[in-house]
């Protein structure tokens, strides 16, 4: 058997209450979030609008815990210096709105953030084969992007097997999956036996009465998944 890896919980914070964003933030770190996944949309790349860098960089100073900022807008060399500024840990760009792909991901790093590259569902892992050794984590969209609280596509676990089978293939035992879309309590478990390091919650985070349980549960759900 495999030696377990590490599941990391990033709560998306496009489901807080963000008239209180500051109380959010706070909430879920106490209750056990390892990063604060920050979405931020361009109505242009995906159907939605959400926050730019100045909120990114409000959401910097409230937060204690890495943030791992999702791009999900087109072009996005024009905002990465803006997004390292503002405070990103992590700065993931879309595959697909990224035609120079190996160049951004070093614009990335040179700016002294962790490059990652995410995939939509229809975008095949092998567009990654070229650029894997240059990347710290791949993210596997297992929903449409722009909108929280949408239905898990069930593809996504095969996804994330080609992801390690490439990740093995590259000897890049440091680079993290993540997984973004419809994850809950309910497929956290397989999720990690398949090979996700990184699990994105939202609508099922926030939704709950207790995150604290809530993530404490999708802890145990992954522990069960494993050794
Ligand atoms: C979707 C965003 C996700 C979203 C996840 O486009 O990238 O991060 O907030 O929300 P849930 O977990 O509700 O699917
Ligand atoms: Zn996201």
């Amino acid at each position: 058997m495999m030696a377990a890896r590490k599941l990391f919980i990033a709560p998306s914070l496009l489901s807080a209450d963000f008239s209180r964003v500051g109380e959010e933030i706070a909430a879920v770190e106490a209750a056990g979030a390892d990063m604060l996944h920050v979405d931020v949309m361009d109505g242009r790349f995906v159907p939605n609008i959400t926050i730019g860098p100045f909120v990114v960089e409000a959401i910097k100073k409230a937060a204690s815990v890495p943030l791992d900022v999702h791009l999900m807008i087109a072009d996005p060399d024009r905002f990465l210096e803006a997004f390292a500024r503002a405070g990103a840990d992590i700065l993931t760009v879309h595959q697909e709105a990224c035609p120079h792909l190996h160049r951004t991901v070093h614009a990335i790093r040179d700016l002294g953030m962790k490059a990652g590259v995410s995939l939509n569902p229809a975008t095949p892992v092998a567009t990654l084969e070229d650029v894997i050794a240059d990347v710290d984590l791949v993210l596997v969209m297992s929903v449409n992007p722009g909108f929280a609280g949408q239905r898990f596509i069930e593809r996504s676990y095969e996804k994330v097997r080609q992801v390690v089978s490439l990740r093995e293939r590259a000897g890049r035992g440091d680079l993290l999956i993540e997984v973004d879309g419809g994850v809950s309590v309910e497929n956290v478990g397989a999720l990690h036996r398949a090979g996700m390091d990184m699990a994105v919650s939202g609508s099922a985070v926030f939704s709950s009465d207790d995150y604290a349980a809530y993530i404490a549960s999708m802890r145990i759900r992954a522990a069960e998944h494993t050794g």
